[in-house]
């Protein structure tokens, strides 16, 4: 297949490109940077430029695109958090367009932030309650822009949890605390963590590919979410570590001013789960986080 990963360059989209070419795929990648790589094209993620003659004869778009939310959320970085995904989507339309084509399938990263602030039940894609407050309401933007999309393609998009590898993402940052000591509960601990471990990410998108009757959105979370306390004391354990320092909230919301970050990325109550990974038996290989541990 000739698959194109637009914001393949991060940590997502670093994993896909190495999956893909193992599989003898060609693997074509848009990202803003200056790297030398035959299959490598520059893009500023919003303008339709000579780029779009390398998408001739798609069959899949992954596209990843998005200004990483791990960040102040000041009205500078809100809008580029909207604008890099809704951009992203709108160029790689008109892209296609341009070129009279459209790939087979595209699947569209997204985020399981979309539900609510929930300490009540799990969230699937089907009974699922949308939340509110900024997080939200660039999901939900970011979802319409893709669902306006008007190319002849099955499209998918990924409700994706915490993303857990070894190669980036927040579960490195989490690790480091831990041994630093500071592997405590965060706030008051009771908020759930809904994870997914990468190589798990990436055979659901295989799936999402090959099952032509897979379409829509899919909640791309393990089958054991857990509560903060639960996830941190797990960590701790693997570790060898009997004691981490706690993070109240009041000094979650201090350090995350002063390292350049938000507390609603730690503090909120994340609780998801997939009837659609449920109906099509996949067999996870990480479904708990001890054994996702094992490997990270
Ligand atoms: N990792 C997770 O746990 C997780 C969970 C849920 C959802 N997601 C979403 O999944 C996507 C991929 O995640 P990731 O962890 O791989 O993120 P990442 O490492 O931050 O990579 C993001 C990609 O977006 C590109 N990008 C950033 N700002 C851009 C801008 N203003 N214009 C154009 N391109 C821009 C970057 O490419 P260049 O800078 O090289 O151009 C990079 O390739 C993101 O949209 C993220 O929000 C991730």
């Amino acid at each position: 297949m000739k698959i194109v990963i637009a914001g393949g360059t991060g940590f997502i989209g670093n994993e896909l490109v190495s999956h893909f070419e193992k599989q003898s795929h060609k693997v074509l990648i848009l990202g803003r940077k200056k790297i030398n790589k035959p299959n490598y094209f520059i893009w500023d993620g919003k303008t339709v430029e000579d780029w779009k003659n390398e998408l001739k004869e798609t069959d899949v778009l992954i596209n990843l695109t998005g200004k990483s939310v791990d960040c102040r959320y000041t009205e500078g970085n809100k809008k580029k958090i909207f604008d890099s995904r809704t951009n992203s989507i709108k160029v790689l339309e008109k892209a296609f367009n341009e070129i009279g084509e459209s790939p087979k399938t595209w699947i569209q990263a997204s985020t399981s932030t979309i539900y609510r602030d929930e300490y009540e039940s799990s969230n699937d894609e089907e009974n699922g309650i949308i939340g509110e407050g900024f997080s939200v309401e660039v999901a939900k933007k970011w979802e319409k822009t893709f669902n306006e999309v008007k190319l002849d393609c099955k499209k998918v998009t990924l409700r994706m949890s915490i993303v857990l590898g070894k190669s980036g993402g927040a579960f490195p940052i989490l690790k480091r605390m831990t041994k630093l000591g500071f592997g405590g509960k965060q706030g008051v601990g009771k908020q759930m963590i809904s994870w997914i471990h990468i190589d798990d990410l990436k055979n659901i998108i295989e799936l999402a590919i090959q099952n032509q009757w897979i379409n829509g959105v899919i909640n791309c979370v393990s089958p054991t979410p857990i509560t903060n306390e639960e996830f941190m004391w797990r960590l701790r354990k693997r570790n060898f570590l009997s004691f981490g320092i706690p993070t109240s909230e009041k000094l979650l919301k201090f350090g995350a001013k002063l390292i350049g970050t938000e507390p609603e990325l730690i503090l909120k109550s994340r609780w998801v789960s997939s009837k659609k990974l449920d109906k099509f038996g996949y067999d996870f290989i990480y479904p708990t986080f001890d054994k996702a541990l094992n490997v990270l």
